[in-house]
């Protein structure tokens, strides 16, 4: 039975960068499940479907074909031939991610899809419902955490480093605590710190010291 690390926390709060860093040590491949989710929101855009209405959207997710690939350590996401990087990355797919990610029929289909890629492997899997929905049951599982400033001021770098950076520290903030509002109060799989998760709160924290908080909470049969 291949092994899975579940990570949850909001916008900015090191996820990422902390998960592929341990996937990489451990030989554990990296999954984005939030990536899924703005897949899904560039299809609703593309289509010109209103993304406040779930009937809408749900049309989306029902047409959707996402092929999966082993690629450089993580499992990466095709959609006609095709693999898309920053165009996920824009402010209107962060505007309308949210939306997107509320309805029913969406994530049943992403939770289907991210639990069938344990096939591939040992995962390492980061999103906003891998420890309470996706993989509630598996025994490594992870909150990360920072201030809304910390995560705010490492959302504009990399928007800044990606080139795409159209607003403003103080935009970038509110944008980012819309979305944590959204998430965290809806009615499917909000996003919540469950019981037993081991939280790391990383404000204060370099990417190192994150890593290693991770490293070094896993059960023993993880690092062997
Ligand atoms: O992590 P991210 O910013 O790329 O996520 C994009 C959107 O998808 C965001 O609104 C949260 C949502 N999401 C979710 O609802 N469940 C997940 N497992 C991952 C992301």
């Amino acid at each position: 039975m291949n092994k899975v690390i579940a990570v949850d926390g909001p916008s900015g709060s090191g996820k990422s960068s902390v998960s592929k860093a341990v996937g990489k040590k451990l030989g554990f491949l990296h999954v984005d499940s939030g990536a899924l989710y703005r897949i899904m929101t560039y299809l609703a855009i593309k289509e010109g479907v209103d993304t406040t209405s779930p009937e809408a959207v749900q049309t989306v997710a029902e047409k959707c074909d996402i092929e999966l690939k082993v690629e450089d350590g993580a499992i990466k996401y095709y959609i006609q031939g095709r693999t898309l990087g920053d165009e996920l990355r824009t402010p209107e797919i962060n505007a309308n991610a949210s939306y997107v990610a509320r309805v029913k029929e969406v994530r049943d289909k992403i939770t289907e899809l991210l639990r069938s890629m344990t096939k591939f492997g040992d995962i390492i899997v980061e999103g906003r419902d891998i420890t309470t929905v996706v993989f509630p049951d598996t025994p490594a599982r992870f909150f990360l955490t920072a201030s809304a400033e910390a995560r705010a001021a490492r959302r504009q770098k990399e928007e800044v480093e990606k080139g795409i950076a159209a607003q403003s520290a103080e935009e970038v903030k509110n944008s980012l605590l819309m979305r944590d509002k959204i998430d965290s109060s809806r009615k499917f799989a909000p996003l919540r710190k469950a019981d037993g998760v081991i939280e790391i709160d990383s404000s204060n924290m370099t990417l190192e010291e994150s890593i290693e908080a991770m490293l070094s909470s896993l059960p023993s049969d993880y690092v062997a």
